[in-house]
């Protein structure tokens, strides 16, 4: 599809990528306490990283293959929540820029993509997961219903190192059931 899709929260915008967003990207990816906990985020991260980036980043996007930009309505870019292909499988990704940490927001930005998948994949699952040590992080999944399904090896480029890595999964069904009291 080529037009582009916006999500509004209480205090949040996710918009689609744009290529003046590198600079703030860049400067808040390069950061190993973000980096550390991404599969595929190398550190040091540069602006050429980021810009590279950008450019692959398409137009056309499917529920299963996009990226938004998390901007807090009055501040601006603050990081990233996206989906891509991993195998058969939808996998979700997302991170926030340290400063941004603990507040909500990744809750508040992940429950409007996840909501915003459902109602616009014919898929009823999502796979995501985190490095063993990310307890924040499995923290959010677990509140919208993501269960814990095994755990695998992952590369982190960060790290230079394969890590383990909880496997997660979440189905339609399950992320109602999570969300219909919140
Ligand atoms: C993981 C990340 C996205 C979380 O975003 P966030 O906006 O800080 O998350 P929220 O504030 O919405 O929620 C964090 C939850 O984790 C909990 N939490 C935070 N630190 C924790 C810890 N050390 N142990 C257990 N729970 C923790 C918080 O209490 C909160 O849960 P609650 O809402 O039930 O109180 C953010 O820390 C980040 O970007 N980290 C670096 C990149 C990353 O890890 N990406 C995900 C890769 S899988």
């Amino acid at each position: 599809m080529t037009s582009q899709p916006e999500i509004e929260t209480e205090r949040l915008v996710l918009r689609r990528p744009r290529l003046r967003d590198g600079p703030r990207i860049a400067s808040l990816l390069n950061n190993y306490q973000v980096t550390k906990n991404l599969a595929r985020v190398p550190y040091p991260y540069t602006l050429n990283m980021a810009l590279d980036w950008l450019l692959r980043q398409k137009r056309d996007w499917t529920p299963e293959t996009i990226t938004f930009a998390v901007c807090e309505k009055k501040g601006g870019l603050i990081g990233f929540c996206g989906t891509h292909r991993e195998g058969q499988f939808t996998e979700i990704g997302y991170w926030l820029g340290q400063p941004y940490w603990n507040r909500g927001y990744m809750s508040e930005a992940l429950k409007a993509v996840l909501e915003w998948y459902f109602a616009n994949s014919q898929s009823d699952t999502l796979i995501s997961g985190v490095f063993y040590f990310n307890t924040a992080s499995l923290a959010v999944q677990k509140k919208f219903g993501f269960v814990e399904t095994g755990i695998g090896k992952r590369i982190c480029l960060a790290q230079s190192a394969e890590i383990d890595h909880i496997e997660t999964q979440l189905t339609r069904s399950d992320f109602f059931r999570a969300t219909r009291t919140q």
